[in-house]
């Protein structure tokens, strides 16, 4: 439960989460489930999601699909959404493995980019009628990676700035309607598989830490909470940004990770 908000702030409200069984995504999950939401999460891995649908309680639904496949997606997406209204979605499906340029082939930057992008494209694209109506909330898990370099991270980069960019586009299509379209935009944050990728020894954590002018990494949960105010009716009049929340290591150039 987080310890800003008040709870039930979702109360009678559904989500839907991609990459929901692990990391930031389930953290959000948690959160929102614990506001009351009803809340379906969607991963690749089925033992991962029915461990995470188990934690998650009565009101969580699992479904096994990969962001990449358009159909399955879509599919997910409508069994979710006959179990009752769709209000919020996340799209935080994402991949990461650290390698420069010259030893990553063509399929593994296409891999990232079509998992980030092209997935958080399909979800955003299959949900979009069945959450169509004012008050509705689409939130992208991006990452610092859009708008900064870091060397070994060619894909990640690549996919997080289209990210950023289609969330923008489609907060002006959306507008409209009165759905909302935002970005969240962590920097390191502990306990996720992609820090363990970047920073996998002690030394390397440190390294990192000595970077964010915080002086730490993010908990979980603190990204959680990012995504709560951005779905609740406090950001009502807010769409098309992108909310960083880095500790600060943005304003460092952004300097966390590997220089090459
Ligand atoms: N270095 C270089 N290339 C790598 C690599 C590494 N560490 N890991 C994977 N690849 C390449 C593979 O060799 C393959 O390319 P190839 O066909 O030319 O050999 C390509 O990436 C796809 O790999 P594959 O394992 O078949 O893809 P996948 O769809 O099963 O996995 C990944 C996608 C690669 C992103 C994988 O790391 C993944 O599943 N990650 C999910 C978890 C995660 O990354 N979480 C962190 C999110 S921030």
């Amino acid at each position: 439960m987080s310890g800003v908000f008040q709870p039930h702030l979702l109360s009678g409200k559904a989500a839907y989460v991609t990459g929901g069984s692990s990391g930031i995504c389930l953290g959000i999950a948690q959160l929102f489930a614990a506001h009351g939401a009803r809340v379906g999460i969607q991963s690749r891995n089925r033992e991962k999601l029915d461990a995470a649908v188990a934690a998650l309680g009565p009101h969580a639904s699992g479904y096994a699909a990969d962001v990449r496949d358009f159909d399955a997606t879509a599919g997910a997406l409508a069994a979710f959404a006959a179990t009752g209204p769709i209000d919020i979605l996340v799209c935080g499906a994402a991949g990461n493995f650290p390698a420069p340029v010259t030893a990553m082939s063509a399929n593994g930057f296409k891999a990232v980019v079509d998992i980030d992008l092209l997935g958080t494209f399909n979800t955003c694209r299959a949900a979009f009628e069945l959450l169509r109506k004012p008050g509705a909330s689409v939130i992208s898990i991006s990452a610092t990676h859009g708008s900064h370099p870091y060397a070994a991270q060619a894909h990640v980069c690549a996919a997080k700035a289209g990210v950023d960019m289609l969330n923008r586009v489609l907060a002006l299509e959306w507008g409209p309607a009165g759905v909302r379209v935002n970005v969240i935009a962590p920097g390191p944050v502990d306990g996720t598989e992609g820090m363990r990728r970047l920073a996998p020894t002690a030394e390397a954590r440190a390294e990192v830490a000595r970077n964010v002018p915080l002086g730490r990494f993010a908990a979980i949960e603190e990204i959680a909470e990012a995504a709560l105010f951005l779905s609740s009716p406090a950001a009502a009049y807010i769409t098309g940004t992108i909310l960083t929340v880095d500790g600060g290591v943005s304003l460092n150039g952004g300097r966390f990770l590997a220089r090459g």
